[in-house]
């Protein structure tokens, strides 16, 4: 029998490999993904083979990972409580449809996967599987194997005669894609300690950021940002180019406790600088083009968007429920914003948009039509009333 396992070349997984076939009898496959982890991946062909899969496939699932799971996610606004921008809750998803279509390929009749029985990222890979192939055994090892620290990983691969990539002794727990990079354990898990300013990868401190501020521009097609300073770009290089110019100015930065699905808070230092660039300009889009009500109820929206993202609850009917809802609400999003990025900071320096609702019925009908200032008296009289009830009988209750 055949297992299809979300390989990374790491420790961690590389040791999964001998440990399923010594204790399943299984042939492994393996699965790199790249989501613009900025690693070379051809050389894990080799690797993947001498520690004893049988396959590796290689898989470029960076454009896919904006298109698919980036996109919709930023034209719902999902922020997860109201900081984190879903970096590794969205590659999820995404990289257990490809194991799940490599297995059906293969007819394999499992996939395993590297993350812990403590986090969340096992909930996103099994959700998903469970979605898309109910037939398909899981199988996560570190819920299972004795293996309880990187000792007994290194010791479990030179058992073995895998070799053991050279890192630094211990290390934050980090996971990269061409969204963001995510930190997580050694001191930060104390939240009283701020972050070494070394830990970024991505962006520099604000404190070194240049003392000049930079602009860029962002033009947007329905809520999906498709130039930027006048170029069109395709999604990845999009991403990349914002990462670059937001990294350099400090931008995109949060530092959070947050509440795991499984019950626990961690703490984590995100870098997420394009993208964070890339929310804010479309917020101040949908400022200029979206009406009140709409507004409101899509900031609810976006919430609730947040959770189930974060929840792994991707390939699920409310997701695409909640997406019908937010492509109607984007059809006027469209426009160009420019920002400002200055030492961390990201501020609006100029929006328009060809639907703007902003003064719109003010220039086409003359200034009484439109708007009478004597119709004001008669709303808010109607609009207090129940205020005005509710007072009248307090006083006569002899409440007040
Ligand atoms: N806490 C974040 C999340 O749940 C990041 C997790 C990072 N995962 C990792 N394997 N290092 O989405
Ligand atoms: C893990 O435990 O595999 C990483 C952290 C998380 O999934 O939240």
């Amino acid at each position: 029998p055949k297992v299809v396992l979300a390989y990374s070349g790491g420790l961690d997984t590389s040791i999964i490999i001998p440990w399923l076939i010594e204790n399943y009898g299984y042939e492994v496959i393996a699965m790199a993904a790249d989501v613009g982890q900025g690693e070379e991946l051809d050389p894990l062909n080799e690797k993947a083979i001498k520690t004893g899969a049988s396959k590796i496939y290689i898989e470029d699932l960076k454009r896919e990972l904006v298109e698919d799971y980036i996109y919709p996610t930023l034209k719902a606004g999902a922020i997860y409580e109201g900081k984190y921008l879903l970096g590794t809750s969205m590659a999820r998803p995404l990289i257990a449809k490809r194991m799940v279509e490599i297995a059906k390929k293969e007819g394999a009749d499992a996939v395993a996967h590297g993350a812990t029985g403590k986090g969340n990222d096992q909930i996103r890979f099994e959700l998903a599987v469970k979605s898309l192939a109910p037939e398909l055994k899981i199988i996560a090892p570190w819920r299972e194997w004795d293996i309880r620290s990187r000792e007994d990983a290194i010791d479990y691969a030179n058992a073995r005669g895998i070799a053991v990539p050279v890192t630094k002794e211990r290390a934050y727990s980090m996971d990269r894609n061409l969204w963001h990079l995510s930190h997580e354990g050694m001191d930060l898990e104390d939240p009283w300690n701020e972050p070494k300013p070394d830990i970024l990868e991505l962006i520099t401190p604000p404190e070194k950021a240049p003392d000049k501020p930079a602009y860029v521009s962002i033009e947007f097609e329905c809520g999906i940002p498709v130039k930027v300073d006048g170029a069109a770009l395709d999604p990845v290089a999009l991403v990349e180019k914002l990462n670059k110019i937001a990294g350099e100015n400090g931008v995109g930065i949060a530092d959070m406790v947050e509440n795991r699905l499984v019950g626990m808070k961690s703490r984590g230092v995100y870098e997420t600088p394009g993208g964070t660039v890339l929310y804010q300009a479309h917020h101040e889009l949908e400022l200029l083009t979206l009406d009140r009500a709409t507004m409101h109820f899509k900031e609810l929206v976006a919430s609730r968007y947040a959770e189930l993202v974060y929840d792994g609850v991707w390939f699920a009917p409310i997701r695409e429920a909640l997406d019908a809802f937010v492509d109607s609400t984007q059809r006027t999003v469209t426009g160009t914003v420019v920002m400002k990025l200055y030492k961390g900071n990201c501020t609006p320096a100029g929006t328009k948009s060809p639907y703007s609702l902003y003064n719109q019925e003010l220039s086409t009908f003359s200034r009484d039509e439109i708007y009478n200032q004597r119709d004001a008296e008669g709303f808010i009289n109607l609009f207090g009333l129940p205020l005005k009830v509710r007072a009248l009988m307090e006083k006569n209750a002899g409440l007040k």
